[in-house]
């Protein structure tokens, strides 16, 4: 246990409702039961933001009726994937990022979905999960909507020496733990940079069982050749470098619209205090 992934915290999914935010339920599910922890559903029901009119009326049930209603079928689903799992449901009036972000603060992980946008675009994540990626108090996963298809072995960390990605490193190294499985941290060298990023990686302890990789190149490309086999890839939302003003770094970003496995990001505003650097 650790503290970017503290024990007993629930684990709480995003619901909107679309058909492929089954496929977080369903993980959602199985990470509360692997943590032995609570799992929360909740669906932010934006139309309170707007005039317009939420409840019923003579012709049909209403859109507040309708958002009861996702809530109601993703309890069901949960309670099937889940069976052990105490499962609570809600709808919370809102727009999604901030009524997630608010969420966060006393959850132990957050989980949504990612659409299929097809081949040339890749997976998207929309701007509730790039908010959450950038903002949130606990990690985000972002998770694919066909996980049937992907059954890697691996857990795959990237790691640029920077404190987010240490966190990456705590939460991949539990995970991998507790799913039994194999943690690969890999570290992407720029040619012309000498700094011993990986020093204070070899020295961890809790590290020593986990394969090591250091290849010189280009750090996305290189991070999702590297993540062909993993069951979860873990990153930082910012690292070493980049902007200031960036709130998710471009490697981040290209993990969680390209790479076929569920991704989590560790935000910065979830390493301990405030958001700054
Ligand atoms: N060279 C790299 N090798 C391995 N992982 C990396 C590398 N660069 C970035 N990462 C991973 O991606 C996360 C985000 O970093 P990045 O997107 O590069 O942000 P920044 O622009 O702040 O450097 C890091 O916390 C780390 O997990
Ligand atoms: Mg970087």
């Amino acid at each position: 246990m650790n503290a970017i992934d503290p024990a007993g915290q629930k684990v709480v999914v995003g619901i909107d409702g679309a058909p492929d935010c089954e496929s977080a339920i369903r993980w959602g599910a199985a990470e509360a039961a692997a943590r032995g922890a609570g799992l929360h559903l909740v669906h932010a029901f934006v139309w309170t933001e707007f005039r317009v009119p939420v409840g019923p009326s003579e012709a049909a049930p209403g859109l507040r009726a309708y958002a009861d209603q996702i809530v109601a079928e993703a309890l069901e689903v949960a309670r099937k994937f889940a069976p052990g799992v105490p499962v609570t449901a809600e709808r919370v009036d809102g727009f999604p990022a901030p009524v997630l972000l608010a969420e966060s603060r006393n959850a132990g992980l957050i989980v949504i979905g990612s659409r299929d946008a097809g081949r040339a675009l890749g997976l998207l994540v929309g701007s509730t999960g790039l908010e959450l990626a950038a903002h949130a108090r606990c990690p985000v996963v972002a998770v694919r909507p066909n996980e049937d298809a992907v059954v890697g072995s691996r857990v795959v960390i990237g790691y640029d020496g920077s404190a987010a990605a240490a966190a990456a490193v705590d939460f991949g190294l539990e995970y991998a733990r507790r799913h039994e499985l194999v943690a690969r941290i890999v570290t992407v060298r720029a040619e012309d940079d000498d700094h011993d990023l990986t020093a204070a990686l070899r020295a961890r302890e809790d590290a020593r069982t986990a394969e090591l990789i250091e290849v010189t190149g280009h750090p996305a490309e290189l991070l999702l050749e590297w993540s062909a086999d993993a069951q979860l890839l873990v990153v930082g939302s910012r690292g070493r470098g980049g902007f200031a003003g960036l709130l998710l770094g471009s490697v981040s970003q290209t993990m969680l619209h390209q790479a076929p496995c569920p991704v989590t990001i560790i935000p910065r505003s979830a390493v301990g205090g405030p958001e700054a650097r």
